[in-house]
């Protein structure tokens, strides 16, 4: 064909009286109202078609060869032998050999090994005694480097792995809460009551100060009332996982980015970076799990602040392309920034006050390189490596097309059923999430035993204080 006779690229010749005509009037905000009713209209012609899920999520079963192979470390035939001689503890069901287990019964079995079966093998994951439940936040404040997917993946390995977990969505878009089957009414079901109550709080303890210098209070509103009668654990909601709770997030939960700044104003001594993670440590929630996993917003807001000031491990996804590498170098500036002046100015007013200062301090942070296609990404993601330094896992999460594939009832490889893949695609995909964990696994552990051998160093110190004590 002759050059010529090629058709122009449709981005030519377009006439802009015509495209003019085309266009309805200038849109006003009522019109967005317009567009969410229809969107409602069309979600319910959905749902009657098939197309929502029921809004009750079913974890499904795990076979033999699953639980030999990645849960509790027995071979098949010890197993079957164990089982047939307990015929008290779970049998699980299917004809065969092959038999299917609950997530519950692997649970019960992998108990009973750990009190019965050979003791050089690791059958409970080690969580030292005493010690709170680490927090792990999943952050970046670029979009699609996979946050979400990281955390629900790295969830569900440490509910395999027996970890009791819960997990923080602070995303008002509510992805990870779909993904644990979380149902959230409104912003009283999230993470916002908490903060609200941080807030209610530190407004009572200022109110105290005040009638004692016989100041007029500050104003309390409903809110505030209301938040200081929720309790974290009144939040919190089951999953479909037995040992996964879930703090789900909705739309509404979006309010707090312009709430909070709106509290701080009225009372400039409220540290609203401590919000959630004094909600979680005051009532001992931390008590109650091993592992928090905390999913943020795209954003650094005041939510991933909280978040990040909450934690002690942060992990930032990112792909290994330029754009995202760069992005994620200003996110560690912003952050850099955003801590410093807190601390800045915070210490300012603590010195003024003859308080000890405050410092922002994370046990270990990570950058994780996501969605790795070594074919194609391998030299940038060398550079990356080269950078970042220490500051990242060696290990690259690949891209695998078994968590594209997430339906409704199945988010992600731990979720799905490995007989619905080839059985290759499966273990290469499965073991791109394991071998996440295997690395996050290994700094919980590491900073769980650093904060041990501190507490026996306290603990040592004290002693020795009390012997010089009576000695004096
Ligand atoms: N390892 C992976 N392989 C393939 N697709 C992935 C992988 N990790 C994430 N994705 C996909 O990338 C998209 C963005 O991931 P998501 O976790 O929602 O990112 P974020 O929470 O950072 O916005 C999703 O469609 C998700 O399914
Ligand atoms: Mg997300």
């Amino acid at each position: 064909m002759a050059a010529g006779k090629d058709p122009l690229p449709p981005y030519f010749n377009i006439d802009p009286a015509e495209a003019a005509r085309k266009l309805s009037d200038p849109i006003d905000t009522a019109r967005f109202a317009k567009a969410a009713a229809f969107a409602t209209k069309g979600r319910e012609d959905l749902a009657r078609r098939g197309y929502a899920p029921d809004g009750k999520k079913r974890l499904r079963r795990f076979s033999t060869w699953e639980v030999c192979r990645y849960l509790i470390p027995v071979a098949p035939a010890h197993f079957r032998r164990v089982l047939k001689k307990n015929p008290d503890l779970p049998q699980g069901t299917g004809e065969g050999n092959s038999k299917w287990f609950t997530l519950e019964e692997v649970l019960t079995l992998r108990r009973y090994f750990a009190a019965e079966g050979a003791s050089d093998r690791e059958y409970l994951p080690w969580r030292p005694e005493g010690l709170p439940a680490k927090i792990i936040a999943v952050s970046n404040f670029k979009g699609g480097t996979s946050k979400t997917t990281t955390t629900a993946h790295l969830a569900m390995s440490a509910a395999l792995d027996g970890y009791k977990v819960l997990v923080i969505d602070l995303d008002s878009q509510g992805s990870l809460t779909s993904i644990m089957g979380g149902t959230v009414e409104d912003e009283w079901s999230t993470a916002f009551p908490l903060l609200a109550k941080d807030y209610a709080l530190a407004l009572e303890e200022e109110n105290r100060v005040r009638a004692a210098a016989g100041e007029p209070p500050l104003p309390f509103d409903e809110t505030l009332t209301e938040a200081l009668g929720v309790s974290p654990r009144n939040l919190i909601q089951k999953t479909h996982w037995p040992n996964i709770d879930l703090l789900g997030a909705q739309l509404n939960l979006y309010w707090a980015e312009f709430q909070i700044p709106v509290w701080r104003m009225g009372l400039r001594s409220w540290p609203l970076w401590d919000a959630l993670g004094n909600a979680l440590a005051n009532e001992r929630v931390l008590y109650d799990y091993d592992i928090v996993f905390i999913d943020t917003p795209p954003a650094l807001g005041y939510l991933t602040i909280n978040a990040l000031a909450a934690a002690d491990i942060l992990l930032v996804p990112l792909g290994a392309s330029f754009l995202e590498f760069d992005s994620t170098g200003r996110f560690f500036d912003m952050l850099y920034s955003t801590f410093a002046s807190v601390e800045e100015g915070e210490n300012a007013a603590r010195r003024r006050a003859g308080l000890p200062e405050i410092k922002f301090e994370w046990d270990a942070v990570r950058a994780i390189i996501t969605r790795f296609d070594a074919a194609q990404q391998t030299d940038l993601a060398n550079v990356i490596q080269a950078y970042f330094g220490d500051f990242m896992t060696t290990f690259r999460q690949d891209m695998t097309a078994m968590v594209g594939q997430a339906g409704e009832q199945v988010n992600g490889i731990y979720e799905a059923d490995y007989r619905d893949f080839n059985r290759d695609t499966y273990v290469r995909g499965r073991e791109t999430f394991d071998r996440t964990w295997a690395e996050v696994k290994e700094l919980i552990l590491g900073t769980w035993w650093r904060d041990l051998q501190l507490m026996e160093q306290d603990e040592e110190d004290r002693g020795h204080q009390h012997g010089q004590a009576q000695e004096a």
